[in-house]
């Protein structure tokens, strides 16, 4: 049977599945150093890269490994990042969540509100138990984001990632899904 992906619908935002109409999308606000540096996104971005990444994100729904959302802003509805999860594992119900978004678009609550479609999605629909995350240090907006979603730092993986000639530390952020009930309530 088909594994869809379901529309999620926000208020500047929604969330939902990426097609071969989109690569152009992808590939200009992609292709950034400020996204890339924290990422693992490649750079340069190539066209060839989007269209490559479309059909990874539909080969990873069929197998119910990763569930990848593109960030459609309502407005000039175009997709204007990614959101994601991965690393599905459906007998201790935990996936990993990664996103970007182009930075024209930074700093005005999207990145929350895509997390939070994301969780409720994760949470509610896949019945997951735990949701992380791995942040690059010092990637502070990304931090703050999880944070303020009602994450928990749960530790340090040090000198996980080897960029630019110098090791970066990995730290952890999961949010539980008991963590989620209590917290949805607050959320604006
Ligand atoms: C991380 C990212 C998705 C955040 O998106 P966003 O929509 O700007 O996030 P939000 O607006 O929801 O929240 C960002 C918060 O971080 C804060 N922030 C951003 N840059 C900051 C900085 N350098 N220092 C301190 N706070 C910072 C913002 O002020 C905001 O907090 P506030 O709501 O209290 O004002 C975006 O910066 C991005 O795409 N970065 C590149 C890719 C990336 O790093 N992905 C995550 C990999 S783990």
């Amino acid at each position: 049977m088909p594994v869809m992906l379901p529309t999620l619908k926000g208020r500047k935002i929604n969330l939902r599945r990426v097609h071969k109409s989109d690569a152009e999308s992808i590939y200009k606000h992609a292709g950034d150093e400020e996204i890339s540096r924290y990422t693992f996104l490649p750079n340069p971005y190539r066209l060839d890269d989007a269209y490559r990444f479309i059909a990874v994100t539909h080969t990873a729904l069929r197998a119910k490994k990763a569930f990848n959302f593109g960030i459609e802003y309502k407005e000039e509805k175009e997709i204007i990042g990614m959101i994601s999860l991965e690393h599905v594992n459906f007998q201790h119900l935990f996936a990993e969540t990664g996103y970007w978004l182009g930075r024209k678009y930074w700093s005005q609550g999207i990145a929350r509100e895509a997390l939070q479609l994301v969780l409720k999605f994760g949470f509610e629909q896949l019945k997951l138990n735990r949701i992380y995350a791995r942040v690059m240090h010092p990637n502070i907006a990304s931090a703050r984001v999880l944070e303020k979603t009602g994450f928990k730092k749960e530790g340090i993986m040090r000198k996980s990632i080897w960029r630019g000639g110098t090791w970066m530390d990995l730290i952890w952020y999961a949010i539980l899904k008991e963590e989620y009930k209590h917290i949805k309530a607050d959320w604006k």
